[in-house]
């Protein structure tokens, strides 16, 4: 595995951790990552609710949770560590200040696209900007703004496909079309990027789905710098979620997966059990609103809050929410550590490079 660059850090692995909210993708998850050599990233969604204190005050609360992970990492690990930021969550400019002035390496964000994402930064910030898109036009506008209105590009860009976890930028009909494959947007954004990029190099870094070494192989062959994983790292022992939510991981099979429609406006790919039959069949209405933590939900029509769903599966209540999961996240059969993963895919690597360079050989014969 070769190390790349994200601006002036190199990441000395090519693999970082996506961010996974709620509660899943915490300080313990990112340093693990980030002291095997990747980038670990903690998740800023519905922080909030895992620091609440009494009085409650989600804003206040999740500043404070930020922070303290922020702390907590940098006791654990000296690696690279960055914060998964929603767009579509209300205090996205609390979570990205607060990130900056806490002197977050990274900054990651989707779930809508972050055009001001440059304007928070001060001339003595230090913190990368990398969106995560799902299109090479997505990549466009937003290499396209940020040069204009900031003079600045993005430190790396993330391209997350159809097969990931969580929200997904597609549209539903989209999300089996051939033509929306990650293998398809990868090379699509690279185009697009190379527009932009002259002085700078914007690494691209492919994530969705991916889940052995071979299939790493064949982003970097296509162009990719590194890969993004989320799912591999679920039923890890560093993983910050309870143990009944990475056994989900572990004891399901491919049919307990389903794409689901998400109270952000977007559909999400999830084992949704017993809570998702329940709510589709109306029985998880919300009865109020506590949090007004994503800017899009209308909580009156909502079929449940998902900040409460997620945080109570993060906590093992599995009855009384979900599991997000990538299309593969059901491969999963046991417990490792991150170093486990880690190595498992550095062998696999290995074995593919050989594999590939062998038929190469064979071809130019
Ligand atoms: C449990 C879970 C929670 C996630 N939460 C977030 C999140 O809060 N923000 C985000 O941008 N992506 C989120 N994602 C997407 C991941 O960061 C990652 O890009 C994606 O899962 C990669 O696909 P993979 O899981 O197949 O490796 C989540 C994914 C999972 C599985």
């Amino acid at each position: 595995m070769k190390s790349f660059f994200i601006g002036n850090k190199e990441v000395q692995i090519p693999i970082i951790q996506g961010g996974m909210g709620v509660g899943i993708s915490l300080s313990g998850l990112a340093a693990a990552v980030a002291n095997e050599g990747g980038v670990g990233v903690i998740s800023c969604a519905g922080i909030g609710l895992l620091y609440k204190r009494t009085p409650a005050d989600y804003l206040k609360d999740s500043i404070w949770g930020l922070k303290e992970e922020l702390r907590k990492v940098r006791e654990k690990t000296n690696g690279i560590v960055g914060v998964n930021i929603m767009v579509a969550l209300t205090n996205f400019a609390d979570m990205v200040r607060t990130s900056i002035e806490e002197k977050a390496d990274i900054i990651f964000s989707g779930a809508g696209l972050p055009l001001d994402l440059p304007s928070y930064l001060k001339p003595d910030s230090k913190t990368l900007l990398v969106p995560i898109v799902s299109s090479a036009r997505a990549a466009k506008l937003i290499c396209h703004k940020w040069s204009t209105n900031f003079n600045y590009l993005p430190d790396a860009i993330v391209v997350e496909g159809p097969k990931a976890g969580g929200h997904l930028g597609f549209k539903r009909d989209q999300i089996e079309d051939e033509n929306y494959m990650l293998e398809q947007i990868v090379p699509e954004v690279l185009e697009v990027v190379s527009q932009y990029a002259s002085d700078k190099k914007i690494p691209i870094i492919a994530g969705g789905g991916i889940s052995n070494g071979e299939e790493m192989l064949k982003f970097i062959n296509l162009g990719a710098s590194a890969v993004q994983l989320g799912s591999l790292f679920v039923p890890t022992y560093e993983c910050d979620a309870s143990v009944k939510f990475k056994n989900v991981y572990i004891d399901s099979s491919i049919g307990d997966l389903s794409i689901i429609q998400s109270p952000v406006g977007m559909p999400g790919r999830a084992f949704g059990g017993e809570f998702m039959k329940s709510a589709i069949k109306g029985e998880q209405k919300p009865k109020g609103c506590p949090y007004h933590c994503i800017k899009t939900c209308d909580y009156a029509n909502s079929p449940y809050c998902i900040m409460k769903a997620l945080f109570n599966a993060s906590k093992g209540n599995m009855n009384k929410g979900y599991a997000f999961a990538g299309a593969n996240a059901f491969l999963a059969d046991k417990m490792s550590s991150v170093k486990e993963v880690i190595q498992r895919l550095k062998y696999e690597i290995e074995l593919a490079q050989i594999k590939f360079d062998a038929l190469l050989l064979q071809a130019v014969k």
